[in-house]
């Protein structure tokens, strides 16, 4: 039997989170709706998970005493973000289950491993080529055109580490601001409209998928997510497909989101995979109130060994982030019909910082 395998929590049992952002915190809420308790490990003593949870170890990733401690203090252990260090991962996967599968997060930390591994599956992606100096991003220019997006193969996130290139660009130049030793070059992608998939997979193999979400980004952070994506019924099947046999491919135990570009063609529009986030993700935000069970307890019940819940989804829903100065407007959502509000209780709204959203939902067909 494998570890993921024998995990199986009581009420009253302890789940330990490594990283304390909203992602944590609102694991957390959902953990106690189910009777369970977290800890939660974070180096931020300005973690907004802390103030969700009795018990919180405040310590960098790399402290080995911290991390051996946490691990004897809980009876499963999950991630809210995929930049665990793999040392730190190693350390806590040494004493107890660490889910998802700490190995999981080698493949998804690393767009170029990644996008090797999803392709593997004989899914679709942008072109993509390795890029490790000047030299090799010329040779990837000429094999895939411009534009395109250069990307740091580490550590991106909300359009952070990526730069578009277009024609008349200097690479050299591009190259050295980007600032990285190792990046992959994607073709542009003419995507009609952006969707993602939020799919949960349990230790004995059973997917659910949440109904596909269409994700509307301003600067490259996500903006809107509405619900349901307006593709056909069939793109729909194949996006869930394709997050169901990722998470097959992974073994995956938890939540996870695949984003995808919807693209058009001749033959009709088709999909291709952007990337793989092995937790929960914002696009899910709008299931806390737009569904019978949220991406969060589905996170939840699969780490604690339980059975996935079977979502029904309300009606049709809209989640707005509150990104940045826009948390000052908190109070005017308060008052507007069918909708909750979300904060995050963060300190400094700085700009593009996600500070909370709001969801609405509106009964199919009375949007
Ligand atoms: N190859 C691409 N073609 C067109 N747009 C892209 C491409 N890659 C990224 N983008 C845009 O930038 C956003 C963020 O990029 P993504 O690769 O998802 O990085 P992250 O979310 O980790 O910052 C995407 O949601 C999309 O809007
Ligand atoms: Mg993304």
């Amino acid at each position: 039997m494998t570890d993921q395998a024998r995990v199986k929590l009581k009420p009253g049992d302890t789940i330990g989170i490594v990283g304390g952002g909203q992602l944590g915190r609102m694991l957390a809420m959902a953990a106690a709706r189910l009777g369970l308790r977290c800890r939660v490990f974070s180096p931020d003593p300005d973690s907004p998970a802390f103030d969700v949870v009795a018990n919180a170890t405040c310590a960098e990733y790399a402290d080995v005493e911290a991390l051996e401690l946490f691990a004897s203090d809980v009876d499963v252990i999950t991630y809210e973000f995929e930049n665990v260090p793999a040392a730190s991962a190693m350390i806590l996967a040494a004493r107890r289950s660490v889910l998802p599968d700490r190995q999981i997060l080698e493949t998804t930390q690393d767009r170029l491993i990644e996008k090797d591994f999803v392709t593997k599956l004989g899914i679709q992606t942008a072109d993509y080529a390795d890029v490790s100096s000047p030299q090799t991003l010329r040779a990837a220019i000429a094999r895939i055109g411009l534009p395109a997006v250069l990307k740091t193969r580490r550590f991106g996130y909300d359009g952070k580490g990526q730069t578009l290139i277009r024609a008349g660009d200097d690479p050299d130049r591009v190259w050295e601001d980007l600032g990285t030793k190792s990046a992959i070059l994607e073709a542009f992608v003419p995507f009609e409209r952006e969707i993602s998939v939020i799919a949960a997979r349990s230790a004995d193999g059973n997917v659910e998928c949440f109904d596909v979400t269409e994700n509307e980004h301003r600067d490259h952070i996500l903006k809107v997510s509405r619900v349901p994506a307006a593709i056909s019924d069939a793109l729909a099947a194949q996006a869930r497909d394709i997050a169901r046999r990722i998470a097959d491919a992974l073994d995956y135990v938890g939540v996870l989101a695949v984003e995808l570009f919807v693209v058009p063609g001749d033959g009709g529009s088709k999909i291709l995979v952007n990337e793989v986030a092995p937790r929960v993700h914002n696009s899910g935000h709008w299931t806390l109130d737009g569904a019978s069970i949220s991406q969060f307890e589905q996170h939840i019940r699969a780490i604690a060994g339980w059975q996935l819940g079977k979502p029904v989804r309300y009606g049709d829903v809209t989640m707005t982030n509150l990104i940045g100065d826009e948390i000052n407007s908190y109070a005017d959502w308060l008052g507007v019909p069918g909708a909750t509000v979300h904060l995050y209780g963060k300190g400094a709204p700085r700009p593009g910082r996600k500070m909370g959203h709001v969801t609405q939902v509106a009964p199919a067909g009375q949007k």
